[in-house]
């Protein structure tokens, strides 16, 4: 009987190693563990034996049936390792490789001109100011000379919060902005983007605009002084043959006045549908600050003297990328944006 419990021990121990699952494991330990096995019917034989005889006959099963266990949960731990293993390995992710279908952002046509305009200014030793879009009729408007009533309030129709607030309709308040940080001592050189606001809406003009404001007051500033700057500025931006012109103009906050005019970069000064056959391209609006302006901010008009400049920040674009609707900036047509990706 003790030889036949030992082989049987040592037969279930063999299945245990060879088998390959969870269940083939379960279908051994009923085979050999359950109360009808082989093993356990032995038990039956025990009130055949004596005293002494069933103590060690009585161990003998026990330590078989512990053997067997044993061996049952060491070989479940191993298939339970094995299935997580395997699991994990199907279901690794590779963390090296590259998604497909990735979109890159890339800077908007917009920020590109700005950043580009700031570069060839901050060169020239100017500053970045910036001010706020909400503001006041007295920076806005007043203290740029164009006061209550005046006829140039027309032309820059706004959006009012209330009767002295409003959305700016030029970065020209930060000029005055500017001239009353310094209480009446220069020299300022700054220049000033930002977003503008007016009630306009066609292929060239929108509601919201950007606009780079200009500034420089010191002593002994000259109208030569605006025409070379804003030369230099033109064949950065738009080429080294450029030319320039001005022509005279009217703005409130200027005397004298000018529109600027750079030489035609589509067809050199021949005349195309570009230039609509002058030769000439409107880029800016210019002059020299108007001594009242200058009093109004707190400058000795006899003392200090300055011009200011206001570019359009979407019409050099439009210009220099032949881009034909203003409209286009806001839209965020992926087709139009990817012309514009440089990097
Ligand atoms: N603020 C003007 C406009 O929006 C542009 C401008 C013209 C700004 C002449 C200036 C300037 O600083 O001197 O139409």
């Amino acid at each position: 009987m003790k030889e036949r419990i030992l082989q049987i021990v040592s037969e279930a121990k063999q299945s245990i190693a060879s088998a390959d699952s969870l269940d083939k494991l379960n279908d051994i330990r009923n085979l050999y563990l359950s109360k009808k096995s082989e093993l356990m019917s032995f038990m039956s034989h025990m009130k055949e034996l004596s005293k002494e005889e069933k103590a060690a006959f009585g161990q003998l099963i026990n330590t078989s049936k512990n053997d067997i266990n044993a061996a049952l949960e060491s070989k479940k731990e191993e298939l339970a390792k094995k299935a997580l293993e395997e699991k994990l390995e199907k279901e690794k992710i590779d963390i090296t490789l590259t998604p497909r279908n990735y979109l890159r952002g890339s800077k908007h046509l917009f920020t590109t001109i700005v950043d580009e305009i700031s570069d060839i200014f901050t060169s020239m030793g100017y500053q970045i100011v910036e001010g706020p879009e909400k503001e006041t009729d007295h920076f806005n408007f007043e203290l740029l000379n164009v006061p209550k009533d005046h006829p140039a309030r027309d032309m820059q129709d706004t959006f009012f919060i209330d009767d002295n607030n409003l959305l700016r309709s030029q970065t020209s308040p930060v000029q005055a902005r500017v001239m009353l940080s310094k209480h009446g001592v220069g020299p300022i050189k700054i220049i000033s983007p930002g977003k503008v606001y007016r009630r306009d809406d066609d292929a060239t003009h929108s509601h919201q605009f950007g606009q780079i404001e200009g500034l420089v007051i010191d002593k002994n500033v000259s109208l030569g002084d605006l025409l070379g700057t804003l030369e230099l500025f033109a064949k950065k931006m738009f080429g080294e043959k450029r030319k320039i012109r001005m022509r005279s103009s009217y703005f409130p906050f200027t005397e004298p006045s000018v529109e600027v005019d750079i030489s035609c970069f589509e067809c050199g000064g021949k005349g195309c549908s570009l230039c609509k056959g002058t030769g000439w391209i409107e880029i800016l609006g210019a002059g020299m600050v108007h001594p009242h302006v200058l009093e109004m901010c707190g400058f000795d008009n006899k003392v200090y003297q300055g011009f200011a400049f206001g570019i359009g920040i979407e019409r050099t674009a439009m210009l220099k990328f032949g881009v034909d609707d203003i409209r286009r900036f806001y839209t965020n047509d992926l087709r139009f944006l990817k012309q514009f990706d440089k990097e």
